[in-house]
């Protein structure tokens, strides 16, 4: 049996099916991921530019970055792996996606239950109220200021040293633990707690399918490995499974 063959049987014969993805599955939308040669962990500092540290010492510099990426991911379009998933989560099928990614293309594709350990990048927050807004584009000004306090607005997502929302990773370890079939979708499971999800899962007998051209550290954990990228392969896995 082909891997595509193995996957379909996997994902048809699923009770609790569960997708835990990373910034690969959206390298095909022409987002970049962080690791990896033409990462952009290899051009940028990711102290400098997703740290509160780094916020601090240069909040215009990190605005800057930001509102790079949200011009990017503004004019991406979820690809064939995005929109795979909300086929099957529309077909009863998939029950959540938990993922790592902060730009918002599994709902952009029509996934209801999504999960973001860390955040969003079309949401904002002040740094010192408790003011939150949702928005479509990048500030006018950076760095842009609260508009209840005066102070500094800044990415409502979750940079490195901060803790995750207590309330999505409480649910999104609810819904590993429940699964019997997770896809580990484009992630190279480096960045702990978030690289916990699949460990957890596997521990209570979850089978494990990790769709990912390289190897990674949750490579020993899977029972099938899709050496492939993600967006190709969903493309002929929803032919296959005709849905
Ligand atoms: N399809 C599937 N996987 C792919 C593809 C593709 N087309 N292209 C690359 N990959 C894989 C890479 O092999 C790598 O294992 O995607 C993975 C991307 O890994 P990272 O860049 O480390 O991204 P991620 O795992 O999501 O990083 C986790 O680190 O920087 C923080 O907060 C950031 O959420 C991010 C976290
Ligand atoms: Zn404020």
């Amino acid at each position: 049996m082909d891997v595509l063959e193995a996957v379909a049987e996997k994902i048809k014969e699923s009770r609790y099916l569960v997708a835990f993805t990373g910034a690969g599955i959206s390298k095909e939308s022409g987002i970049p991921t962080f690791r990896g040669k033409d990462g952009l962990w290899a051009k940028y500092d990711p102290e400098e530019l997703a740290s509160w540290r780094g916020f601090l010492k240069n909040p215009k510099l990190v605005w800057e970055w930001y509102t790079w990426r949200m011009d990017l991911i503004g004019k991406a379009k979820p690809n064939p792996a995005h929109l795979g998933l909300a086929k099957l989560e529309k077909v009863g099928i998939l029950k959540a996606v938990i993922t790592q990614n902060v730009d918002g293309l599994h709902r952009r594709a029509g996934n209801k239950k999504v999960l973001e350990l860390h955040g969003n990048i079309w949401r904002v927050k002040c740094v010192s109220c408790d003011f939150k807004d949702k928005v479509k584009e990048p500030p006018k000004e950076v760095p842009p200021k609260c508009p209840k306090c005066g102070s500094l607005l800044r990415p409502d997502v979750v940079w490195f040293g901060e803790p995750l929302p207590r309330d999505v990773w409480t649910e999104a370890v609810m819904e590993a633990m429940k699964s019997d079939v997770l896809l580990v979708i484009g992630t190279s499971g480096l960045v702990a707690p978030a690289s916990m999800v699949p460990t957890m899962a596997h521990q209570r007998g979850s089978s494990i399918v990790e769709i990912n051209p390289e190897d990674t550290p949750i490579s020993s954990m899977a029972e099938i490995k899709v050496r492939s990228p993600a967006g190709s392969f969903f493309k002929e896995l929803i032919e296959r499974l005709r849905i």
